[in-house]
């Protein structure tokens, strides 16, 4: 523990399953959190645990469809002086035919999942670059890497995110800053694999803290080190498992 002492990170998402699970371990190892999501009374409720914990987390409700609100976070976050690690966790899946995939739904997960993430990382990056210091981490998926039928949408987002990801490597590696895309890499048991998963991945489902320390790690990276990579991040936390890492 004691990790991230000192280090601000902002972490979306943070109401529920991988977002919730990064938001406390963060806190745990003693980082600045802030913790962003649309469902307000929830992330007001898990925030509110880790205060009276002692822990150093600001609940930020964002909606991340909206600009402004992605601003405002960006924002309050920079406050501090500085932002040590931008982790991108928050995202939403509709599986639907491409016929049946209006405009609406189209722009909501391509919004949320892609847009949210490039706005963030745009107001992240000159305070990044100016302390030639930070870590970014994007969660994306296996449909980051592959097409599945039913996710047009949702794998354009991931795809569309691992793009930008790679860029960004390329134009923040000469500021020492690291920059990773990360898939759960186990099906992981959350809100949005209750709906999308099957029975057979149901009796594999791994609990969003078990892949918490491969966040942790990601926070740490300068391009020296894991960087411009597609993170497994169940792998990754079973290395730091064998390595002593505590979850
Ligand atoms: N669970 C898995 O096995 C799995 C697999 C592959 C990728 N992922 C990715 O992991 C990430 C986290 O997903 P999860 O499984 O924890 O799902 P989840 O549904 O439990 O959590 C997603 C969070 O994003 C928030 N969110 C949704 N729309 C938002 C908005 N407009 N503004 C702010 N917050 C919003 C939700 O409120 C929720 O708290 C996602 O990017 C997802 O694509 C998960």
């Amino acid at each position: 523990m004691g990790r991230l002492k000192n280090k601000v990170a902002i972490v979306t998402g943070a109401a529920r399953g991988i977002g919730r699970a990064v938001m406390k371990r963060y806190a745990a190892e003693g980082a600045i959190v802030f913790a962003a999501d649309v469902v307000k009374d929830e992330l007001m409720f898990e925030v509110n645990l880790l205060t009276q914990q002692g822990f150093l987390v600001t609940a930020v409700p964002t909606n991340l469809a909206i600009e402004d609100e992605v601003q405002t976070l960006a924002e309050q976050a920079l406050s501090q002086g500085k932002v040590d690690v931008l982790c991108n966790v928050a995202g939403l899946i509709e599986e639907k035919l491409l016929e049946d995939t209006t405009n609406e739904i189209w722009n909501r997960i391509l919004n949320v999942n892609l847009r949210a993430p490039f706005l963030l990382c745009r107001a992240v990056a000159p305070a990044m670059k100016a302390a030639r210091s930070g870590s970014i981490i994007n969660v994306s998926s296996r449909a980051g890497s592959e097409g599945f039928a039913t996710e047009t949408a949702y794998c354009a987002s991931k795809f569309g995110l691992e793009g930008l990801s790679r860029a960004l490597s390329k134009e923040l590696e000469p500021f020492n800053i690291a920059v990773n895309t990360l898939t759960p890499g186990a099906p992981t048991h959350t809100a949005m694999s209750e709906v999308t998963y099957s029975e057979e991945m149901r009796k594999i489902w791994k609990e969003p803290k078990e892949i918490a320390s491969a966040f942790v790690h990601l926070a740490l990276q300068t391009p020296q080190g894991i960087h411009d990579h597609y993170v497994n991040a169940w792998d990754l936390s079973e290395q730091l498992r064998k390595e002593g890492w505590e979850q």
